[in-house]
């Protein structure tokens, strides 16, 4: 049996960072410690409540965002869903001891840390989930202008650095005049814009791509990148 209390253990340490749980009186309440939201995909928030004892009965329990309450269910079953604010669209559902927030997609203002609340005849619980967004959502734009190449990276999340390459050489070491423009979007995407003003006459009549790389504050990996081409040109 030592064997098998030992095989349990492990398996049961191997679960434990799963999940955050909280007993406090005796009621658990489990929540998903944090959640990656890919580009367009459902986000699902799920928070569990349970009891060791029998005869659990929710009084109230509430998901929110910052000071927003979001969605919250009574003792009726009766759910309250936030209406404004929230550009895209989420669900609210409630069953057996369950609240789950659905998103339809996950916007940059929308990430970060959401709190469970459960107020029960067991006691009260608080847990949390930290919704982490992916870092480029978007697309590329490519355009040759005539002082030089230019890209625009639309959606992205947080932050990043734009380096450009030539010929394998990064040129982004101050060799060449580089302008950067961010600004963000109403949904809290950033737009990061970037032009080389080609100075030299060897570096305009080069028939050599440009790459136009994106690089995550976050993670500080290369996550985008687009080839600025002379032939392009004839497109625009
Ligand atoms: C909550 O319960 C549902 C259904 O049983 C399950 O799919 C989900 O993984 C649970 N979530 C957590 C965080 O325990
Ligand atoms: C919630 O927080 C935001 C920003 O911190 C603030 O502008 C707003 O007034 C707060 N709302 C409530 C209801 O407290
Ligand atoms: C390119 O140069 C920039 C600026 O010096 C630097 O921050 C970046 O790490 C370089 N990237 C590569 C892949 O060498
Ligand atoms: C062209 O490049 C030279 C040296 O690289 C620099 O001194 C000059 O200011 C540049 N001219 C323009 C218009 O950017
Ligand atoms: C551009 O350069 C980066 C950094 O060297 C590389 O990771 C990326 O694959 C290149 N992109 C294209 C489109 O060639």
């Amino acid at each position: 049996t030592a064997g098998r209390l030992t095989m349990e253990l492990t398996v049961l340490l191997f679960l434990l960072p799963a999940f955050t749980l909280t007993v406090q009186d005796s009621v658990n309440l489990e929540v998903s410690p944090e959640i990656f939201a890919e580009c367009g995909k459902p986000v699902s928030l799920h928070c569990n409540s349970s009891s060791p004892q029998h005869g659990l009965s929710v009084k109230y329990m509430e998901w929110s965002h910052g000071n927003m309450s979001l969605c919250s269910v009574d003792s009726e079953k009766t759910i309250t869903k936030l209406q404004r604010h929230y550009e895209s669209d989420f669900d609210c559902k409630y069953e057996d001891g369950r609240l789950s927030l659905v998103f339809e997609r996950m916007l940059p203002l929308q990430s970060g840390q959401y709190r469970c609340k459960l107020r029960s005849n067991k006691g009260v619980a608080t847990e949390y989930t930290k919704v982490q967004l992916q870092e480029f959502c978007g697309n590329v734009e490519a355009v040759l202008r005539s002082d030089g190449p230019s890209c625009i990276f639309n959606h992205v999340y947080p932050d990043g650095d734009v380096h450009w390459f030539h010929d394998s050489r990064n040129v982004s070491d101050g060799s060449v005049i580089q302008h950067t423009a961010k600004s963000i979007d109403k949904h809290g995407w950033m737009i990061i814009q970037s032009w080389l003003t080609l100075n030299g006459t060897s570096e305009r009549s080069s028939h050599k791509p440009y790459n136009c790389s994106l690089k995550s504050s976050a993670s500080g990996k290369y996550i985008a990148s687009t080839l600025v081409q002379k032939h392009e040109r004839r497109a625009v």
